[in-house]
């Protein structure tokens, strides 16, 4: 990520840090998966940004999953697959997830990837504006999704969260990932529209009274960023907020 005049903010030794850091916790605490391994080799190979989630957040979102439960999980954002699978992993047998991917060449790769993860059955990939999906979700009137991870276009974050809490239930869980950038998030003059799209989202969390949320600071490999993370306290699916 970039700052407003483009120029990182984070300099070179402190990435370097920061990536031997992640790299030892992964080393530790992630052990090496051959179907994932092998969707970040295809993602890099078939040329897509390298905007996937590292291997510590992937199993952090493997645990929150878990932690949470959940048996249906929505995921706005898919890219290559790789967050999709560490999610998908945490379900139990009889689980689903569905993830929405604007950009076909992403969706095939991701496809590829799920499948080779052993994993098409339990994901449902569907191609399009998340902006014209999950309005159709909503009307399928399927069961709500315990846990939404909302990585897509960020100046879409608010609509994307206005949706998340119609498709879930009092208990769910929203997170929502690159809400930091930077640390740009604290300029209020940034000209980045992604920038002040990430902090009118922030602004509308903070406000939200059928959220309880936070927000974390992470940096890694990816550079300097964060995640928000939401607990839905109210509210029902069915628009009995
Ligand atoms: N969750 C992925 C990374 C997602 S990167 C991971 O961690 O592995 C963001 C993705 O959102 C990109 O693939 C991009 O094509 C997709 N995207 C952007 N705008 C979108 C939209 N309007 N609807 C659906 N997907 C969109
Ligand atoms: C970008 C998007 C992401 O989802 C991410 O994790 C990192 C960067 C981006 O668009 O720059
Ligand atoms: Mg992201």
């Amino acid at each position: 990520m970039r700052s407003a005049n483009d120029e990182p903010r984070t300099d070179g030794d402190a990435l370097k840090q920061w990536t031997a850091v992640e790299r030892y916790i992964t080393d530790l605490l992630v052990p090496p998966d051959p179907a994932l391994d092998e969707a970040l080799q295809a993602c890099a190979a078939a040329g897509l940004p390298p905007h996937n989630v590292s291997p510590n957040q992937g199993k952090l979102l493997l645990l929150l999953a878990r932690i949470q439960g959940a048996r249906a999980i929505l995921e706005i954002g898919t890219l290559g697959g790789y967050s999709t699978i560490w999610l998908a992993r945490a379900l139990p047998a009889d689980g689903c997830m569905v993830t929405l991917e604007v950009d076909p060449k992403h969706a095939e790769i991701a496809r590829g990837n799920i499948a080779l993860a052993g994993l098409s059955n339990v994901v449902e990939l569907r191609l399009g504006r998340a902006l014209d999906i999950l309005p159709q979700l909503a009307a399928e009137g399927r069961d709500p999704f315990d846990l939404i991870f909302i990585d897509a276009d960020k100046p879409n974050n608010p609509d994307y969260f206005t949706w998340a809490l119609k498709l879930c239930h009092p208990g769910s869980l929203i997170i929502v990932d690159n809400v930091v950038r930077d640390g740009a998030v604290v300029d209020a003059a940034s000209g980045d529209p992604s920038v002040q799209a990430v902090r009118r989202f922030n602004e509308l969390l903070a406000a939200d009274p059928r959220v309880s949320a936070t927000a974390i600071q992470t940096v890694g490999s990816k550079g300097y960023d964060g995640f928000a993370i939401a607990l839905v306290t109210a509210g029902s699916a069915d628009g009995g907020w």
